[in-house]
């Protein structure tokens, strides 16, 4: 497991090869650049997105950020230039044509602004459609099963109109009832409610939660910033980078274009159950952030034992106080034990100063979260004497 790019202190700096279990969707540094007449642009830089089971994560940005280009390259419509896409296990990056749409017909709901129902079928028609090309249910289901798809959209009573006769919001309607026809466990929706009023979309939208509390996991691209918010999660995309979610989520007072900045900076770092992250005594030279797994915080005992502190879980930080304060480490933080391997994000010792020099709101939290933890730590030394 600890191969090449070994930090001093052990950590393993590639994500490629962390291995262990993976996240449903994982694109890992993705770059996208196209080449047109006008020359070459890059819509993705080195994008890293994870998604897992049951999430509903709203994609948000400004127009030409890079959302749809994100969006392809989960649903293999089209290819990174480097990098790789993982969808539940699957290397989509690596998938020949064939295989691809199968594959997708299979395991993926794709719903798009312009619903792209096939004109000349019906609406049940469209439905059956999926099944049909993918081989999935008897031939003898495939019409009961549609039409039961259309009731949970409220349209089995315009099953055998033509798409043509029915409104936007109703056609919207029968593509989910379309991209759900093979079962999928993930739907991806590129801004599925940007063509229609702000009922028909409310209603949309409810429809998507349904389906995430019935344990789909569900990525949209919304410009409706209300909507975003009643996803799980939104991911922020600028000028074709991710703001990294974790960070906005620790330091939530950043402005955007100071999110874009340290997640160029983070360096992100695994580590092995148990394994230490920092050592009590040690110089500080890192700020981090957890972004997946747990951490324990330990204060070595005189004798040799030990005190866990406090766990710590995704989106907070540590290593905080030393950079703060005296610059040694004042407890030991290790990889817990108990839940797989670790991974933080870390910004070094003067990209951390200069982030607080620039937002006095990240400071003032910074500050207090390091002070309670003081305060904290200074009443379990004391119980320990
Ligand atoms: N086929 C292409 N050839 C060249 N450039 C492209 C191509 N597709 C997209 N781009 C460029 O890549 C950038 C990102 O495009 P993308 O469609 O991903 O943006 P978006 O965030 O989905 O925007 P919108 O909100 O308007 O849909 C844009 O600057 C766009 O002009
Ligand atoms: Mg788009």
């Amino acid at each position: 497991m600890f191969g090449r790019w070994l930090k001093p202190n052990g950590a393993n700096r590639s994500r490629t090869d962390t291995g262990g279990p993976g996240h449903l969707i994982d694109l890992r540094n993705v770059v996208k650049t196209y080449q047109s007449a006008a020359g070459s642009f890059t819509a993705l830089k080195g994008v890293n997105l994870t998604v897992d089971a049951g999430e509903f994560v709203a994609v948000i940005g400004k127009s030409g950020s890079g959302k749809s280009t994100l969006i392809n390259m989960i649903t293999g419509i089209d290819r990174p230039t480097s990098g790789e896409v993982f969808v539940g296990g699957t290397p989509v990056h690596t998938l020949g044509e064939g295989r691809m749409s199968v594959w997708r017909g299979r395991n993926l709901g794709i719903i798009f602004q312009f619903f792209q129902l096939l004109p000349s079928l019906s609406v049940i028609e469209n439905v059956m459609l999926p099944m049909d090309f993918c081989n999935m249910y008897r031939p003898s289901e495939r019409h009961a099963r549609a039409l039961h798809l259309l009731e949970q959209v409220e349209m089995a009573d315009q099953a055998h109109k033509l798409p043509s006769a029915i409104s936007g919001g109703q056609q919207q309607r029968v593509a989910i009832a379309r991209a759900l026809a093979n079962d999928p466990p993930i739907l991806i929706a590129d801004e599925p409610t940007g063509n229609l009023d702000s009922k028909t979309s409310a209603a949309v939208f409810q429809l998507f939660e349904n389906l995430v509390n019935a344990g789909k996991t569900i990525v949209m691209v919304t410009h409706d910033n209300d909507l975003a918010r009643r996803a799980t999660r939104s991911v922020i995309v600028s000028d074709g980078e991710i703001v990294n979610q974790y960070l906005a989520r620790a330091l939530p007072r950043l402005s955007l274009d100071q999110l874009i900045t340290v997640t160029r900076q983070i360096d992100r770092l695994t580590y092995e159950p148990g394994q230490p992250i920092v050592r009590q005594g040690a110089e500080a030279e890192y700020f981090y952030i957890i972004t997946k797994g747990r951490v324990e915080v330990i204060i070595d005992q005189p004798g040799g034992g030990e005190l866990i502190a406090e766990v710590l879980g995704e989106g907070q930080y540590f290593g905080e106080q030393a950079l703060l304060g005296g610059g040694v480490r004042n407890a030991t933080v290790r990889a817990a034990h108990d839940n797989g391997v670790v991974e933080v994000v870390a910004l070094d010792r003067n990209e951390f100063h200069a982030l607080l020099a620039e937002s006095e709101g990240t400071r003032a939290d910074v500050e207090r979260v390091a002070a309670e933890r003081r305060a904290a730590n200074s009443d379990a030394r004391a119980a320990l004497t």
